[in-house]
């Protein structure tokens, strides 16, 4: 199954000039969606997680059925202020602004081993902000994967961990 036929690109979104690629297609596909997550299962099983990581909103769609299939527990790193209880904040800087994330400060158990989805790989702000806050709450970061990376944004520099990607598009 070619998991590219179920991604859709769409001219012009958010802003004039960008091409969105749009997952939709694949989550409502079930085959699709299922194809995705076992492959990254297959990829993510030899860093033996304890824990799946999924990154708020999108990387949740990915991440929660992949605890699953990984047999793993699923956690949380939420936008700011989505979280109840004792947190860890991390900002990092956007093109314009800047923007936080969160994790429970008692998520993860010093030294657990966990494996971070997300979507998409873009510039890796996101993603390299998400392994930094892990990193402070204990936990032993063994990998990154995505659905889609766009190579062209080069956002795998920004990562000191192995990376999968399923999907990669060079503009
Ligand atoms: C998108 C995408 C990734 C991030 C990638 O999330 O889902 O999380 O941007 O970009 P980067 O590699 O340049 O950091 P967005 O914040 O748009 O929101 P959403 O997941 O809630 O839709
Ligand atoms: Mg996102």
């Amino acid at each position: 199954m070619d998991l590219k036929n179920h991604i859709r690109g769409i001219a012009d979104f958010p802003k004039p000039g960008i091409l969105f690629y749009d997952i939709s297609p694949l989550l409502a596909h079930a085959e699709a969606w299922k194809e995705a997550v076992d492959q990254l299962a297959e990829a993510l099983r030899p860093h033996k997680p304890d824990l799946v990581v999924g990154i708020e909103s999108r990387g949740f769609l990915i991440a929660a059925p992949l605890a699953l299939a990984l047999g793993t527990g699923f956690i949380m790193v939420r936008k700011h202020g989505k979280l109840p209880g004792d947190k860890v904040a991390h900002s990092y800087d956007l093109e314009y602004g800047t923007d936080t994330i969160e994790v429970q400060a008692d998520a993860v158990k010093p030294g657990q081993r966990v494996v971070v989805l997300d979507d998409l790989l873009a510039t890796g702000g996101t993603m390299a902000a998400a392994i930094s806050l892990l990193r402070r709450v204990g936990a032993d970061v063994r990998a990154a994967a995505f659905l889609v990376e766009l190579t062209f944004l080069n956002g795998r520099d920004k990562l000191d961990v192995p990376s999968v990607s399923l999907l990669s598009y060079d503009s």
